[in-house]
C-alpha cells in the first residue's frame, strides 16, 4: 500500500493529472467524435418542440452534436428549420425523422438536399428503402436498438451507428434500463459506434459507459432545461424542482387498450389520463363505443399535450416529458456549461481512478 491517505485521494486534481485524464477521456470518445465530426461525443437527443434551431445550434456550437426533431413537420417546414439552424452554426448537426411519418421519403430527400450529414431514424425499425436512400445520398444513418437482435439486424440493414436508450429516458421509452441494455449490447457490437441514452446526468456516468465500450452519450432532459432551449420558463423551472422519482411512465389500465409508455413528470394531466381511460373503458363495457373507438379516444387524450407544456407552459395539464435524470437538473444553465460540467466530472472521475491505481501499486 502506498503512502497516499484518504484526504490525498480527494485532494483537488492537479493540472498535470487533469491533462492526463483529459487525454484518456478524449481517447475513449475518439470513435464517437470521429463519427459525429465534433469535439465531444455528446449528442443532444431530439425532442419534439424543444430541439429546434436555437437549442440544436447551441449544442453544436458548444462542441456537441445537436439533432433537430422533425416530429410531424412537413418537408417544407423541415427544410426551413435546417436552413435556420445552419445560419446559427457552421458545425455538424443531425436530423431525427420518425419512421411512421407518411412523408418519410420526402423528408430524407430534404435532409440530403440540405447536406445534412447524419440522419437519425427513430420510432421502430426503419424501412430498408429509407436507409438506402439516406446512405446513397451521402448521409450517415443512426438507428435505435432496443435489443441485441435488433442491433444486429439494423447493422445488417446498413445503419452506421446505434443509439441504445434505456427506460430511464424522457419521452417514449422501452421497458429495459440502460444499465441492462448496455450489458446486453455493448460487449457484442463493435461493427459500428454505439451511443448510450437514458438517465445520463453526470459525466461520471457517461464515463462508465465509455469504459464499457460505448462511443458516446445522448442526453435529452438536461438540454431541455438549458438556457438556449425555447421551452417555456415554467417547463424549465419544473425540471429544476423535480426529483428523479417524479418522472414516471404513463400507466395503462386495461390490457385490451394499449398505452404507449411515455416518461414524464406526474401532474394533473397524468392523473386525469387514468380517469379518462376508466371512463372510456366503462363506455366500451356498456356498449356505447366500439373497441376501435375506445382505443382512439384513449390515444387522443395526449394530442397536442407536449406542445401545451413546452410552448404554452401548461405544466399541469400538458405532457411534461422528462427522464429520471431530471433530478440532476439543478439550474437553468447554458448548454456550454452543461457540456463542460459533464466533461469535467468525467475527468475528475478518471483522476480518482488513476490515484486508486497508483495507490494500489
Ligand atoms: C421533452 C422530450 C421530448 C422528446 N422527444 C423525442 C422525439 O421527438 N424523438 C426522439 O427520438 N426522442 C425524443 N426524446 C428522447 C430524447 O431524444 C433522448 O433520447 C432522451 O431524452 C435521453 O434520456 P434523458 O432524458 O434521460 O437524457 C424526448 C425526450 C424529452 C425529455
Amino acid at each position: 500500500m502506498s503512502e497516499m491517505s484518504v484526504s490525498d485521494m480527494n485532494a483537488p486534481p492537479t493540472d498535470a493529472e487533469k491533462a492526463r485524464a483529459r487525454k484518456r477521456f478524449d481517447h475513449l470518445c475518439q470513435r464517437g467524435t470521429a463519427f459525429l465530426g465534433t469535439e465531444y461525443a455528446i449528442l443532444g437527443g431530439a425532442m419534439s418542440w424543444v430541439s429546434e434551431r436555437h437549442l440544436v445550434s447551441a449544442i453544436s456550437n458548444a462542441g456537441g452534436f445537436g439533432v433537430i426533431a422533425c416530429g410531424a413537420m412537413q418537408p417544407e417546414r423541415l427544410a426551413e428549420e435546417i436552413a435556420a439552424t445552419r445560419a446559427l452554426t457552421d458545425r455538424p448537426f443531425g436530423v431525427n425523422l420518425i419512421t411512421m411519418h407518411p412523408q418519410l421519403d420526402d423528408l430524407v430527400q430534404v435532409c440530403l438536399q440540405a447536406g445534412v450529414g447524419h440522419i437519425v431514424l427513430a420510432g421502430g425499425i426503419p424501412p430498408a428503402a429509407a436507409i438506402k436512400a439516406a446512405k446513397d445520398g451521402g448521409a450517415k444513418v443512426i438507428g435505435f436498438a432496443p435489443a441485441l437482435v435488433l442491433a444486429k439486424r439494423l447493422i445488417k440493414m446498413g445503419v452506421d451507428a446505434l443509439v441504445i436508450e434505456g427506460a430511464e429516458a424522457g419521452g417514449h421509452v422501452g421497458p429495459v434500463s440502460l444499465t441492462v441494455l448496455a450489458q446486453e449490447i455493448l460487449p457484442y457490437i463493435d461493427q459500428v459506434p454505439v451511443f448510450v441514452a437514458g438517465g445520463l446526468g453526470r459525466g461520471d456516468a457517461l464515463l462508465s459507459y465509455l469504459e464499457q465500450g460505448a462511443s458516446g452519450g445522448q442526453l435529452g432532459t438536461r438540454f431541455a432545461a438549458a438556457a438556449e432551449s425555447i421551452a417555456h420558463e415554467k417547463f424549465k423551472q419544473i425540471f429544476v424542482r423535480a426529483n428523479a422519482r417524479d418522472a414516471v411512465t404513463s400507466v395503462q389500465l386495461d390490457e385490451r387498450f394499449p398505452v404507449i409508455p411515455v416518461r414524464g413528470l406526474a401532474n394533473e394531466g397524468s392523473r386525469r389520463f387514468l380517469v379518462h381511460q376508466a371512463e372510456v373503458i366503462e363506455r366500451f363495457r356498456s356498449g356505447d363505443v366500439t373497441r376501435e373507438e375506445a382505443q382512439l379516444e384513449i390515444e387522443h387524450f395526449w394530442a397536442g399535450a407536449l406542445r401545451r407544456a413546452v410552448i404554452d407552459g401548461d405544466v399541469e395539464n400538458g405532457s411534461v416529458m422528462a427522464g429520471q435524470s431530471v433530478g440532476m437538473v439543478k439550474a437553468v444553465q447554458p448548454v456550454a456549461e452543461i457540456i463542460s460540467d459533464l466533461v469535467e466530472q468525467a475527468v475528475v472521475a478518471l483522476v480518482r481512478q488513476q490515484r486508486r491505481m497508483d495507490c494500489n501499486g
